[in-house]
């Protein structure tokens, strides 16, 4: 009796963080599939977490920070998993310990961490690269957040691999939260949108490639000066499609123009840093350990906004 009751009751808990794309992607190649357009590549970070537990329930819920809420992206993807895996309801309560759909990617660490707690809760036995798809099709930054470090998502398959471990290279994170709001627009429909109508959007998938070639390349070699270059350009490229997506998409606040600023004098003053923003008006600045004093100090003058310090993390994995 006990032992049934314990074995309803089971819960299995994941965590999972979100991580920042230095070559992003910005479009889809098939919806269906949930393939991006082009290629990208991220670093994982450690201190924002998004912490999943998963119960076999009567009926599939979630909760999501202490609420229960109806999520059409989750309750879809929970519906093709279930289905494919022939898998019971599903109970999840997940956690998101930064603000949640507001350009920070919880996306990406709560699909994670949502396929790698039901993997391991109903004993499935999927590897890595199999998480790592199943991710992607709930969000397609998802699979990339599998794995920690320095990260790789490219066709054909689309699963994510890892480039170079988190302690590779010891790069550290500054996110400054200008606005902690949910984003108005979702990723998945402001890129459907620049898809569609933006006049760059073929020129932003041209240089996608030599970019994401580029990175890969200073990340392995740790060239800070080449990474800072790719990917602050690659952002503004992406940016600039967003803006001029009719009708025009802004994921920035007044904040973030002031926080990419401060980031430009920390770098003409001459330390090394530059800035990254993804569907939302954080600003994420990178910069080398050594440097954090400086940054710190710059950072701490910027008005009304929140600082997160962060250092490259680990991959999804059980608690
Ligand atoms: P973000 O920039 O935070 O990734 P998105 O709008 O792209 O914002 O994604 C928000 C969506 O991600 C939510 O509507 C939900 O579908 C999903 N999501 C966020 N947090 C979680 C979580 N902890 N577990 C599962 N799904 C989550
Ligand atoms: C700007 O992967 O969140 O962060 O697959 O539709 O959920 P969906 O979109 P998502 O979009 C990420 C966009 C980005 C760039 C990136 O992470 O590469």
């Amino acid at each position: 009796m006990v032992r049934s009751r314990r074995d309803k009751i089971r819960m299995t808990t994941a965590i999972a963080h979100p991580n920042i794309a230095l070559v992003k992607y910005w479009g889809k190649q098939n919806k269906t599939l949930n393939h991006p357009a082009s290629p990208s590549v991220s670093i994982t970070l450690d201190s924002l977490t998004t912490t999943t537990k998963v119960a076999t329930s009567t009926e599939t819920r979630l909760v999501l920070n202490g609420k229960r809420i109806e999520d059409l992206k989750v309750a879809n993807f929970l519906d093709l998993f279930r289905q494919q895996f022939g898998l019971p309801p599903v109970s999840v309560e997940t956690d998101n310990n930064f603000p949640t759909g507001a350009g920070l990617a919880s996306s990406a660490s709560g699909f994670a961490a949502l396929v790698t707690a039901l993997s391991e809760h109903f004993q499935l036995g999927l590897n890595l690269s199999t998480l790592s798809e199943w991710a992607r099709r709930g969000s397609a930054s998802s699979a990339r957040s599998i794995y920690g470090g320095f990260v790789t998502l490219q066709g054909p398959d689309w699963r994510a691999d890892q480039l170079a471990k988190e302690s590779h290279w010891e790069l550290e994170i500054c996110i400054i939260v200008t606005n902690e709001g949910p984003k108005k627009i979702s990723s998945t429909t402001g890129m459907k949108s620049s898809e569609a109508t933006s006049p760059f959007y073929l020129e932003w998938i041209k240089t996608a490639d030599s970019d994401f070639e580029i990175a890969k390349k200073a990340i392995v070699e740790r060239d800070f000066m080449k990474l800072s270059e790719v990917a602050e350009q690659n952002c503004l490229k992406m940016h600039s499609v967003i803006h001029t997506s009719q009708p025009a998409i802004s994921y920035w606040a007044p904040g973030t123009v002031s926080a990419m600023e401060q980031v430009r004098e920390i770098r003409n003053a001459g330390t090394p840093a530059f800035f990254t923003m993804d569907a939302g008006p954080q600003v994420k600045v990178i910069y080398p350990r050594q440097c954090r004093a400086i940054i710190q100090k710059s950072l701490e003058e910027l008005k009304n906004v929140r600082l997160i310090w962060a250092s490259i993390g680990p991959g999804a994995h059980l608690v």
